[in-house]
């Protein structure tokens, strides 16, 4: 098997796959990155790192165990999260240790740290830990993006007044929540722009010279940095986030290549910032069997909230709980309302009720999509936007026809996304 076609074998968890069989999944697909850079040459330090990952596994038994005892530990979890997992363990540390990360962080200064990492117990007890217990945490705030492009095609329905209550399941940090309630003030936090392309094939390699749509991408940002009105924005996660420790787990979790970018000082601004009144968080473990737990989720009025959101969540889960989440979030939806999920996912091309989950792939075109569960209508789900990556820095209004279907809120009505929203004048 080439290296292309094990990689595309890691979209799908295999359950009972044997461990050496995951493994050997592990470092062709690290040796793949070594070979093509992700995005090309800008991500070298991440090829830097797998590199000398391979090196030392192949010099350190100890190390050659910890990952094996790693990969067996964590069945759920595909291909590509166990990558990024290695990494993310072992850059928390190097961030902590080197103001300067990443300079530097060549293959041969990799090498040296992760050997001196592994001789130091406590530092490879710590990374076993993370490695053995920890989700992938990240909360880039541009995934919040088309919240308010949501919130406006409801609004323009009449499904919302002036006020909104949002449900965030897996709000990691809450800066999702916390930065849509801070557009409204004098904060200069802004989503970035976003380019709305035309409608293209679903074809990654497409997307690379699409036309952009100025009308689309005009509305788009008109609507993505209008205030929202938040009523009720009540973030929940497992994870406390008062615990220093799960913050600074969030933080490594960006990538290399923000980290070179200072993408870190726009993160490490939302963090301080003191949270907007109507924004609230809850640590509760949603898999949780005592419900009683989460007493926090009405919002005041008789309703339910008008989007449950799960954004790049679902995708880390077994099948079982994704399906428990997604019951999950119905139940808390008001009938006028919408369950969003966006993630590395699409809608089941034969069977609409269902959502497929792809592998989480940050740097692959247009396979973090926002899918939408219109309670009017709860039997279909509709893909709104796809994103380039899962950063959500470019986006496209989803893909032929399901643009339709989600601006016509059921009515198959042909109109696109910026007359839909009565915007055509911007
Ligand atoms: C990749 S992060 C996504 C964060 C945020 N939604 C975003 O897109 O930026 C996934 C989050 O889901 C949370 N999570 C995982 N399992 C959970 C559970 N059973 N209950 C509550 N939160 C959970 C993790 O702690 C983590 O913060």
């Amino acid at each position: 098997m080439d290296s292309e076609n094990a990689l595309s074998s890691s979209r799908l968890v295999v359950p009972n796959l044997p461990v050496s069989k995951r493994v050997g999944s592990l470092l062709r697909s690290m040796e793949y990155f070594v070979q093509n850079p992700p995005n090309g040459e800008r991500d070298d330090i991440e090829s830097a790192f797998y590199s000398a990952v391979l090196d030392q596994q192949h010099a350190r038994p100890d190390f050659g165990e910890l990952i094996q005892d790693f990969v067996a530990a964590r069945p759920e979890l595909t291909t590509t999260h166990t990558r990024y997992l290695l990494r993310s363990s072992f850059q928390k540390i190097a961030v902590r240790q080197h103001a300067d990360y990443p300079e530097g962080f060549n293959q041969t200064k990799w090498k040296n740290i992760i050997s001196s990492y592994l001789d130091d117990s406590s530092i490879k007890n710590e990374i076993v830990s993370d490695l053995h217990n920890r989700h992938l945490q990240t909360n880039i705030k541009d995934r919040y993006k088309s919240l308010p492009v949501i919130i406006g095609w409801m609004r323009a329905n009449k499904r919302i007044g002036h006020e909104v209550n949002i449900l965030d399941f897996g709000s990691s940090r809450n800066h999702g929540l916390k930065h849509l309630s801070l557009m409204d003030k004098i904060s200069g936090v802004r989503f970035s722009d976003t380019v709305v392309v035309e409608p293209i094939s679903e074809s990654p390699a497409g997307s690379q010279d699409t036309l952009v749509n100025e009308r689309h991408t005009a509305a788009f940002n008109h609507h993505q940095n209008m205030p929202v009105n938040l009523r009720v924005g009540l973030g929940i996660d497992k994870e406390s986030i008062d615990d220093p420790t799960n913050a600074e787990w969030a933080r490594a979790n960006l990538t290399h290549r923000e980290f070179k970018e200072h993408k870190v000082d726009e993160y490490d601004l939302l963090d301080i910032m003191p949270v907007s009144q109507n924004v609230r968080f809850q640590q509760y473990d949603l898999l949780d069997a005592d419900q009683s737990k989460f007493f926090e989720v009405s919002p005041d009025d008789q309703g339910g909230f008008d989007i449950v959101s799960m954004f790049t969540m679902l995708n880390q889960m077994s099948e079982t709980d994704r399906h428990r989440f997604l019951r999950l979030a119905r139940r808390y939806a008001d009938p006028m309302g919408v369950v969003v999920v966006q993630d590395f996912a699409r809608v089941n091309q034969d069977l609409s009720t269902d959502i497929e989950f792809l592998d989480a792939d940050w740097n692959k075109g247009f396979s973090h999509r926002t899918i939408v569960l219109d309670m009017l209508k709860p039997v279909k789900y509709q893909e709104a936007f796809l994103y380039a990556t899962g950063r959500c820095d470019k986006v496209q209004i989803a893909v032929g026809e399901t643009a339709v279907k989600l601006v016509a809120g059921g009515n198959t009505a042909a109109v696109n996304l910026a007359e839909f929203l009565d915007v055509t004048s911007v």
